[in-house]
């Protein structure tokens, strides 16, 4: 009796409480559809089916805006900001090409989704060397309109890639050595910003700001172009090299050698991706890059070359088709993915780091892979040389939010990965990396001559969600005070999904 007396009213109230929520995000949508006719699309429209299954990462095709938002010009987005600022309560985000991994950051569940991909196209303004970039798109469209210029853009290492996520977290580039990080290289944001107004952010009129623009995120506004400085290119020598599990230690040890090479030769870079699948079998991918028709013959990069690969697919060729080729097996992943970050300092004394942080990761991860049912997913491990001439040129284009200076020693950023394919596994997956960014931080105090702990920041590209990466910034606390004056009401540090401070 109780019981059927109380049931009604608690589904009563279940209703109440389900509508109270999606209310303010359809009437949100509503007045958005209004303003921006005919680039809003909602649940069993083509275009929201397609935008929803365009995330690199397939878990994150299972999340459902209410609606998206795809403007075509800075106004429309202007117009759409405006009204989100008029319903406090609806979350949203902000996407460009997708790519990263995170459920929130470019992806939203219930909330708005504002996806950029119709704002989009390159071009350059020769006598000034600047291009000027829109956030739609991917790396390799970029890339091929410049190609034929013979200038490039300081952009991602597999063509592939998004544009806005990459340059605003970041970005590292085969070209960083020379030019410093992707986000170094702009020097003007167009940005909507938190109250919906439509800004020209440069170092001219804004020093701070244009600052924790190269590495901050979302957090300083929608950026709806980017001028960025250009340099000469031509043939390139690169590409990648798959390797057996049993070259590890030729593989370790030409890394050793080759990390505070990068002053002397700054045009030649490296990914090492020590890879490990079903049956805990394990490869070692290598990506090559020199910025050259031809490798050096002699030195520490030449060296790599001697260590004899199981597959070749590095020649020389244009940049554009480089990054093309290094993008095209990325591209057909359909599993879920997680990427986790750590930076280490380069120690000189200390060649068997690699292959420590190589067995642990084969230790925890080895649970996973003995199971044959796990048959596509793969757990890697990049080792990513940053030498201390990148941060000669962050600081010398004016200093970046990651805090990268002249004075910095050689690093190594770790990018750790993994790719499943069931929900089911998710929990698991995650820990797995946390597990190794764990591990890591209690080791590398053992590692460090003690009393010369380095400045390791993390690199936000790389990271998962519940990573601090700007606490690990050490001008923190200027850029959370500059976010707050920049954001008072806290539009994006709390509406919308990404790295905050
Ligand atoms: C296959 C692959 C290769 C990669 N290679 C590299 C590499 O070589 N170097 C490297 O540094 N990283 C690399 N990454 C990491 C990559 O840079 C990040 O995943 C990056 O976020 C991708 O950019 P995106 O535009 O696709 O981001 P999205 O997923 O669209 O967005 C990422 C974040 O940026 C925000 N954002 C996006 N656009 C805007 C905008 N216009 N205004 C404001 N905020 C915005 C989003 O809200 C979100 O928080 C790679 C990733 C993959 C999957
Ligand atoms: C909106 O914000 C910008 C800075 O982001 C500021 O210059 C402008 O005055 C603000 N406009 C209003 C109407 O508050
Ligand atoms: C990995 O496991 C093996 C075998 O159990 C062990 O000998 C080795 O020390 C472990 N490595 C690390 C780094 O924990
Ligand atoms: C570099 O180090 C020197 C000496 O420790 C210091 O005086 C200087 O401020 C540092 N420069 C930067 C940009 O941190
Ligand atoms: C991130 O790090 C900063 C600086 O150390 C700290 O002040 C802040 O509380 C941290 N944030 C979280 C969420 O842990």
């Amino acid at each position: 009796m109780a019981v059927s007396m109380f049931f009604p009213c608690l589904l009563t109230l279940s209703l109440l409480i389900s509508f109270g929520r999606s209310i303010p995000a359809n009437d949100a949508c509503n007045a958005i559809s209004e303003s921006v006719p005919g680039q809003v699309y909602f649940p069993g429209d083509l275009g929201y089916t397609s935008e929803t299954l365009k995330y690199w990462s397939v878990a994150l095709r299972e999340l459902r805006p209410v609606c998206i938002v795809m403007p075509t010009s800075a106004s429309q987005v202007s117009a759409a900001v405006k009204i989100l600022n008029q319903y406090p309560d609806v979350n949203f985000a902000v996407k460009s090409g997708g790519h990263d991994p995170n459920p929130g950051h470019s992806s939203i569940q219930d909330g708005v989704l504002i996806a950029l991909r119709e704002i989009r196209g390159t071009a350059y303004d020769a006598e000034k060397r600047l291009a000027f970039v829109k956030p739609g798109g991917e790396w390799n469209d970029v890339i091929s309109v410049l190609d034929p210029m013979g200038v490039t853009l300081v952009g991602g290492r597999l063509g592939i890639v998004g544009i806005a996520g990459y340059l605003l977290q970041g970005g590292i580039s085969f070209l960083s050595a020379q030019y410093g990080l992707a986000c170094d290289s702009i020097v003007g944001w167009e940005t909507v910003t938190a109250n919906g107004s439509i800004v020209n952010v440069d170092a001219a009129s804004q020093p701070d700001l244009a600052v924790a623009m190269r590495g901050s995120g979302n957090q300083f506004g929608i950026v709806t172009q980017f001028t960025i400085k250009t340099y000469p290119i031509g043939k390139v020598w690169g590409g990648s090299r798959v390797y057996a599990g049993d070259k590890q230690d030729e593989i370790f040890a030409a890394l050793h050698r080759f990390i505070p090479y990068g002053h002397q030769e700054p045009k030649a870079a490296i990914i090492i991706s020590d890879v490990i699948a079903v049956g805990k079998t394990s490869i070692i991918l290598v990506f090559y890059f020199y910025d050259g028709p031809e490798p050096p013959s002699t030195g520490p990069f030449a060296d790599f070359l001697k260590i004899i690969p199981t597959t070749t697919l590095t020649y020389t060729r244009s940049y554009a088709d480089l990054l093309t080729a290094n993008g095209a097996p990325a591209a057909i992943v359909t599993e879920r993915a997680s990427f986790r970050t750590f930076t280490i300092p380069y120690l000189p004394e200390n060649p068997g780091i690699y292959a420590e942080i190589s067995d642990k990761w084969h230790n925890i991860t080895s649970h996973h892979f003995t199971n044959l049912l796990h048959l596509t997913s793969e757990c890697s491990i990049d080792f990513q040389p940053m030498p201390s001439v990148v941060g000669q040129q962050s600081q010398r284009a004016g200093g970046n939010a990651m805090g990268l200076n002249g004075n910095d020693s050689d690093r190594i950023l770790l990018e750790i990965q993994c790719l499943w394919a069931s929900k089911e596994d998710d929990t698991t997956m995650y820990a797995l990396s946390r597990d190794l960014t764990d591990w890591l931080e209690s080791r590398l105090p053992g590692w460090e001559a003690s009393g010369n702990e380095q400045y390791n920041p993390l690199f936000m590209n790389d990271a998962t969600d519940d990573q601090n990466v700007t606490g690990s910034y050490r001008d923190y606390a200027k850029f959370k005070a500059l976010q707050k004056s920049a954001d008072p009401e806290g539009f994006f540090r709390v509406r919308a999904g990404g790295f905050k401070y």
